[in-house]
């Protein structure tokens, strides 16, 4: 049921004119699943004061269970808003979001997002935490498997896709879920990509290349957004109201709620922000963040706050109004409860698997092709499938999996068995990789007692036996990469090599002088210097979902042509990043013959760079024009381009538009991504591709003026395969 704007104000009108203070407090309370420990259980806390929303549980009959409690036994009998990370699949899982931005097109992360609400509401969840739209330029940082990677233009056009697939156009409809952008702002920028630690970034960085995918976000009609856990400039972004008042409000007209990150709140006193839980309180409701998740700091200081006049009702009431029109929106007071038999038939529909499989293969990127190895032929007889993530279904689920998933993905080994029915498709693990410090979420997950690390020996012994294997075979598919602990929160890393001894066994396997294909399986760009040098093909398949192997195969095997291009550029060592193509030209331009290399030992260029990707087939672009050399501030101009596929298979190519401001008020980065299509042409085939350039793409926010401006100045235009484009066009803003 759609409700009106005034409809639905005057419902919370109602609602709030019975409520206590003690309940209205209750709706800014986000009820931990599993509580830490802290607080009553849920029950007491609903039949107490209600609750705005409860997290951490995947239970239906359980959903239902506190729903009653909620509806029946709280004082005004206010439906509870059920929520869960579902980051990328709920019970179908796709590609992890990194690799949906692989695929630059916003249709893939659109589909696999609307079946992804289709399969968590069916279970009673009604919001999820999702999407994750912080720009990642340091790929050390275990979070950017989460997001689209290290560029604003790309990562503003997933995130209203991810808004979309969630959300779809009327988020009341019975398959759609009330979605959430995150981590609101700048978690990524921390130093050193050190999960957690503090964000220093001026103004301009902030509007030019941080915020913009949430303003996607909210242009799309995201009902939600989540603040950051880390102090952004020596103010934790739970208690910022330059971000959550000024910015979110003031400056975009966001007129949803903003829920906290976990704890957030009350962590503000760990951060040495807060004094104590009440001067927390009272600096997230300044603040205007809505809801406090799981730290209990409102419901333990508001009220005294108020009594003391340091807060007012009114003030309270304000925050909780978004949270009760999102309920009437969504038509809690009406449907409550799930059907609980309705799970079941909706998470074994055949059409969730095919997205699931489409989206992995259009996320997926060919790294490298060298005599054109692959296609491979499936007449192949024997062929050897190696290494630690060759067969391991959590890693190609990856990250975020919900709670109580269990993983069931095609692995890559079963997707090659799949496809050759007729081959001998030998395996072996190789050795063991692990992080050397467990996370919180992989103590959770593997319990107290993990399985013991594998000796050095026992490795020295597993990498004996994977060349063996490899020995007797025709061909090699390495599967090599990262776990799914070894990405996603708190699981930032120092180095980007290989974990483990994956290089040795890489090495190892390659001695032996066959052919040998590399797939990778990982949640950030890694080093893969040796492997860029010596290995033949070289597939990025990132994390990449329930149908994994199949996609992987699909590829492999020649059924697909991948056409996915890098979100992120791939740095040859950690200590390179933050490292991104968007940056300032300097006095000394690295393509100078006065090039002072920027590290005196070895040169800081990516083994990939951003935007870059293979095909089985070759593409040539022709005829770069702008439809006028000049125009003035305000107008727009068209940018066309003719790419022709000059090859003999039918594939897909991703024109990318870069532009750079030669000078102005500000210096500008030396390339900005402003346009890109995903287009398919049949052998032979020609198709024009036009995008626009206007105050949209050429206005930015200048630390100069600290304004929006768009100067008076001459661009450079080029147009191509990648960002290292060189086909090259200029007009004048006059
Ligand atoms: C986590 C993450 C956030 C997630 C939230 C709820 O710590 O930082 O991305 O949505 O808590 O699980």
């Amino acid at each position: 049921m759609k409700y009106s704007k005034p409809e639905v104000e005057k419902k919370v009108n109602e609602l709030i004119s019975k409520m206590s203070l003690a309940e209205k407090v209750g709706q800014l309370n986000q009820i931990g699943g599993f509580s830490f420990g802290q607080g009553p259980g849920p029950e007491e806390q609903i039949r107490e004061r209600g609750a705005g929303s409860i997290l951490w549980l995947n239970d239906t009959k359980r959903f239902n269970e506190l729903q009653k409690i909620a509806i029946e036994e709280s004082p005004s009998g206010i439906p509870i808003l059920f929520a869960l990370d579902v980051i990328h699949g709920y019970r179908t899982i796709f590609p992890a979001p990194l690799a949906m931005a692989s695929s630059w097109d916003p249709d893939v992360p659109e589909k696999a997002q609307t079946v992804a609400a289709r399969e968590a509401r069916a279970a009673g969840i009604h919001w999820t935490f999702t999407p994750m739209v912080d720009i990642a330029r340091d790929a050390r940082w275990g979070r950017i498997v989460e997001g689209a990677g290290e560029d604003p233009y790309l990562g503003s056009a997933m995130a209203a896709a991810q808004v979309r697939g969630f959300q779809g156009d009327d988020v009341t409809g019975p398959e759609r879920m009330l979605a959430c952008a995150k981590h609101f702002a700048g978690y990524g920028a921390s130093d050193g990509g050190r999960d957690y630690d503090p964000v220093y970034l001026p103004e301009n960085l902030l509007r030019n290349v941080y915020f913009p995918p949430f303003k996607a976000a909210v242009d799309a009609g995201c009902a939600t957004f989540m603040s950051a856990y880390m102090d952004l400039n020596d103010v934790p972004a739970s208690g910022n109201q330059f971000l959550m008042r000024q910015v979110l409000r003031e400056e975009w007209g966001f007129e949803g709620f903003v829920v906290s990150d976990a704890h957030a709140v009350g962590s503000m006193v760990t951060q040495g922000h807060a004094r104590d839980t009440k001067d927390a309180a009272l600096r997230g409701i300044k603040a205007g963040l809505n809801l406090d998740m799981s730290s209990y700091t409102y419901t333990k200081g508001v009220e005294e706050l108020v009594d003391e006049g340091k807060l007012t009702v009114e003030e309270i009431e304000e925050l909780v109004r978004p949270i009760l029109a999102a309920k009437v929106k969504m038509g809690l007071f009406e449907t409550p409860y799930v059907d609980e038999d309705l799970l079941e038939q909706v998470v074994n529909r055949p059409d969730h698997r095919e997205v699931s499989l489409w989206s992995a293969q259009r996320s997926m990127v060919l790294l490298k092709n060298e005599k054109n190895l692959l296609p491979l032929s499936k007449d192949v007889k024997k062929v050897a499938v190696i290494g630690p993530v060759a067969d391991s279904k959590t890693a190609v689920e990856g990250t975020w999996m919900v709670f109580g998933h269990e993983p069931a993905a095609v692995t890559v080994l079963e997707g090659i068995r799949n496809k050759l029915p007729d081959a001998e498709v030998t395996y072996a693990e190789g050795p063991e990789i692990k992080r050397d410090i467990p996370s919180w979420f992989q103590a959770r997950r593997e319990g107290d007692n993990p399985k013991p690390r594998q000796t050095s020996e026992e490795a020295t012994a597993a990498i004996q036996e994977a060349v063996k294997i490899a020995g007797d075979a025709e061909l090699v598919v390495m599967v090599l990469g990262e776990t799914h602990f070894m990405s996603g929160e708190a699981a930032s890393r120092a180095s980007l090599d290989l974990p483990g001894r994956q290089e040795e066994l890489l090495q190892a396997v390659a001695a032996l002088g066959k052919p040998v294909v590399l797939v990778l399986v990982n949640g950030r760009p890694l080093s893969i210097n040796w492997a860029a040098e010596h290995i033949p093909a070289i597939l990025e398949a990132w994390q990449p979902g329930s149908e994994a192997g199949n996609a992987v195969a699909d590829i492999l095997f020649g059924d697909v042509n991948p056409g996915g291009k890098l979100p992120v550029c791939f740095p040859q060592k950690g200590s390179h990043a933050p490292l991104y193509y968007a940056r300032n030209l300097t006095h000394s331009p690295e393509s100078s013959e006065r090039y002072n290399p920027r590290y005196w030992d070895g040169l800081p260029v990516p083994l990939y760079a951003f935007g870059f990707g293979l095909s089985y087939t070759t593409f040539e672009f022709t005829n770069l024009s702008v439809s006028d050399s000049q125009m003035k501030v305000g107008e727009t101009l068209t940018v066309s381009v003719d790419v022709t596929n000059t090859g003999d298979v039918a594939g897909d190519e991703v024109p990318q538009l870069y532009i750079h401001q030669k000078w102005g008020t500000d210096t500008r980065p030396m390339r900005e991504l402003k346009g890109f299509q995903r287009i398919s042409l049949e052998p032979g085939e020609t198709k024009t591709v036009e995008f626009e350039l206007g105050p949209k793409e050429l206005t930015y926010w200048s630390a100069n003026v600290h304004d929006w401006i768009q100067d008076t100045v001459t661009f450079d235009v080029w147009v191509g395969a990648d960002s290292t484009a060189s086909l090259h066009a200029e007009f004048e803003v006059i």
